[in-house]
């Protein structure tokens, strides 16, 4: 009897998107050990959200952590942080506010470069622009999501023998807007140019790209019906109500240490084995088949305007430490000589936080040499909820940076 009560109620709490009236969130940087542990402390009885890092097992003194915080509880921390000389400034003062603002108007009919688009659009769009182009665009499903959804990858190029690729993925994390977004305008970019734009063209003509524009499919769709946060996958835990994975905690590069957990209800669940989920298995068996041709495997989320590479599992430095740091320092100049938009780099332990479990750092173990995660705009201000106005030039800006590390990999792989 109770159960079925208790699952009644939670069938229809789910029927209603997820809303965040008078939530804000917090930007404290930690002084000291003791600033650190009460920040803990109070994620421990009540619901922090981290957006920067993850999760707060992952703080650090004199670093900025960013997390949402319920309007109940609010301004007690912000008490408590005054009380304790912690310094904190709020970033965003009602997310329902922002979060409404962040889509341009409400008209919201097809597919638009410009826009955040639910994932049947994009569905849509990637068969489209595949059957429009069928030179240069092909559409095949690498696999199925925990919920059913396909999971597409689109192969952009010229077709050739020999070819070597470029594997982007965007849609890890589903509340990471942007990074869908980046996905397809690549697509659009690269269809546009061919035959009219000479450096596209000779990347197109000697290089495959292959591009999976969501692979967290059930987390995006979620992030729009129910809850605008989510991050993990949506599969189902053993004995508990908890739902999902960390998808970039369920690789095999040192999985299950650091950075990583393996309960559950954390953001950063590692999973039960390395690729439990459906979604980080079709990836790893996709790069796996194409090892051969695969020099290049870039991962694209948000936010904090940082190109890392291996490694985030540990601090030792990657035996390729110096050709890929003078790489991301190209991408990165490339990347800010459009607007301005400073961007930090440099492998991931020492530049974000030492996390483990990642793909960047599988693939680059597996053989990838050329490995790198992008965290796209922006410092903050808006964090997950960027306008969609910035993403034009989000996109543009981004172009650059992956043009760069492609033409790198076409002269030197
Ligand atoms: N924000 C990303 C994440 O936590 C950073 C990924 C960096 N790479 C890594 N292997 N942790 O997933
Ligand atoms: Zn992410």
């Amino acid at each position: 009897m109770w159960t079925v009560l208790i699952v009644a109620s939670i069938a229809l709490a789910s029927a209603e998107p997820v809303t965040f009236h008078g939530d804000k969130v917090f930007r404290a940087v930690p002084q000291n050990d003791e600033h650190v542990e009460l920040i803990k402390s109070l994620a421990s009885y009540t619901k922090l959200d981290f957006w920067l890092p993850d999760s707060e097992l992952l703080l650090e003194v004199g670093k900025a952590a960013d997390f949402r915080a319920g309007y109940d509880v609010a301004y007690d921390i912000q008490a408590l942080f005054v009380q304790n000389n912690l310094p904190y400034e709020i970033m965003i003062d009602d997310l329902q506010v922002a979060m409404e603002r962040q889509l341009n108007n409400n008209i919201r009919s097809g597919h638009s470069y410009e826009k955040y688009n639910e994932l049947e659009t994009i569905y849509a769009w990637s068969a489209n622009i595949a059957a429009q182009n069928p030179d240069l665009v092909s559409r095949s499903q690498i696999g199925t999501s925990f919920e059913g959804r396909p999971i597409y990858l689109l192969k952009v190029g010229k077709p050739g023998a020999n070819k070597n690729a470029v594997f982007i993925d965007c849609g890890f994390h589903a509340r990471e807007w942007v990074s869908p977004a980046f996905c397809q305008w690549f697509v659009k970019e690269a269809v546009n140019s061919y035959g009219s734009d000479a450096e596209f063209t000779n990347l197109l003509d000697n290089l495959d790209f292959y591009v999976l524009p969501v692979l967290n499919v059930d987390g995006y769709k979620y992030s729009w019906t129910s809850d605008r946060m989510w991050r993990k996958t949506r599969s189902v835990n053993q004995n508990t109500f908890c739902t999902g994975t960390d998808p970039n905690r369920n690789f095999a590069a040192n999985w299950g240490t650091n950075g990583a957990t393996s309960s559950p209800c954390s953001e950063v669940y590692c999973g039960t084995i390395p690729e439990s989920e459906s979604e980080t298995r079709a990836l790893g068996d996709f790069i796996r088949s194409n090892l051969s041709s695969i020099k290049a495997y870039l991962t694209v989320h948000s936010y904090s305007q940082m190109l890392l590479f291996p490694y985030s599992y540990k601090h030792a430095p990657a035996k390729d430490y110096d050709e890929l740091m003078s790489l991301a320092e190209g991408a990165v100049n490339a990347l800010s000589s459009l607007y301005g938009t400073v961007y930090t780099y440099g492998p991931g332990g020492k530049t974000i936080y030492l996390s483990s479990g990642g793909s960047d750092d599988w693939a680059y173990d597996t053989g990838i040499k050329y490995s790198f995660t992008f965290e796209l705009r922006d410092t903050g201000k808006y964090g997950f909820v960027l306008p969609e106005s910035e993403i034009k030039e989000t996109c543009e800006e981004t172009m650059l940076a992956v043009k760069y590390i492609s033409n790198h990999v076409l002269n030197n792989a």
